[in-house]
């Protein structure tokens, strides 16, 4: 049996006929356009509707969810990796019920896993899956090799976009790189699109049309519209204060947006095909491209 032969036997295996989590990757073409504070107050929305959310930092930039949920994990992947940690250990608990793993050297050591090493962690992965509904991936803009192949093996991407032109060609560029990757399967993969920080002289469907045109044109890919967020000053306040603005500024503009999104996704449950469900399946995914021939 080969290493990509015995991975999906693993996940296989341990994942029927038992829980998988759905798993939503947010990413963008351009930094700064607001994916972790989206990633976090919809996690939090989430949980209000009664999953149980798990919020990981793919992004080995700046820890700023770790900043705009005020916490700071005591391990991270890398420890679950390479040091015996458990789930438990390196799931941090956030407000309102919300866990936090800190994605740390752990997303970069990837590529330098053992076979026993990436079993180990696809069986730990496979628990996870059991344990929450919903993972939720914050990811680095796109524009990083390590940030495409999350992107690639994920089936649930939600896009993040502001109205001004180089975020909306960077969108773009991710759009088309993704389109090229070998491993990236446009059949089960959906891509939503959230135009953010739309002033309200703008028009957020605007980036998602403009972006459909040029996709339908040039690409085989198909996106959907999840909607535009407002420029919303309760954002930036709440992560002066280090609270999420979900939890601060409940009647903002911004709060009622991501929680109607929150409805939307859960009204949505994408019917992915089994391969690409669940975060063992997206990490398996992952490395089976890593494993030398
Ligand atoms: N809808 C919004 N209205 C106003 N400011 C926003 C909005 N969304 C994000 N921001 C601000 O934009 C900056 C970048 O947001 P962040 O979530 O860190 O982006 P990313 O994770 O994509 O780098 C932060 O200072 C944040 O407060
Ligand atoms: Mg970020």
């Amino acid at each position: 049996m080969d290493q990509a032969e015995k991975l999906r036997k693993i996940v296989k295996e341990q994942n029927t006929p038992r829980h998988i989590s759905r798993v939503i990757t947010v990413t963008s073409g351009k930094g700064g356009v607001g994916k972790s504070s989206i990633a976090v107050n919809l996690a939090i929305a989430l949980s209000r509707l009664g999953k149980r959310v798990v919020i990981l930092d793919a992004d080995f930039g700046l820890a700023n969810i770790e900043v705009m949920l005020g916490i700071r994990p005591t391990y991270n992947l890398a420890d679950l990796m390479f040091r015996g940690k458990n789930l438990s250990d390196i799931i941090t608990p956030g407000p309102e019920n919300i866990g936090f793993i800190s994605g740390g050297s752990g997303i970069q050591e990837l590529t330098n896993l053992s076979k026993d090493q990436i079993i180990y962690l696809i069986r730990k992965l496979v628990e996870l899956d059991q344990t929450v509904d919903i993972v939720i991936i914050d990811t680095g803009a796109g524009i990083a090799d390590s940030v495409l192949e999350f992107v690639a093996a994920s089936s649930e991407i939600l896009l993040v976009a502001t109205p001004e032109p180089t975020s909306i060609t960077d969108a773009y560029a991710l759009l088309k790189t993704l389109n090229r990757k070998s491993d990236f399967s446009v059949d089960d993969t959906v891509i939503k699109i959230i135009s953010n920080r739309v002033t309200p002289d703008e028009d957020g469907e605007e980036i998602y049309e403009k972006l459909s045109i040029v996709v339908s044109r040039f690409l085989k890919l198909k996106l959907e519209y999840l909607g535009h967020i407002p420029m919303d000053n309760s954002v930036s306040k709440a992560v002066m204060k280090q609270r999420p603005a979900i939890c601060d500024y409940p009647n903002s503009s911004f709060s009622k947006i991501i929680n109607s999104f929150a409805r939307q996704l859960c009204d949505s449950e994408p019917d992915i095909v089994y391969g690409k469900k669940g975060i063992a399946q997206l990490f398996s995914n992952l490395l089976k491209s890593r494993i030398r021939k």
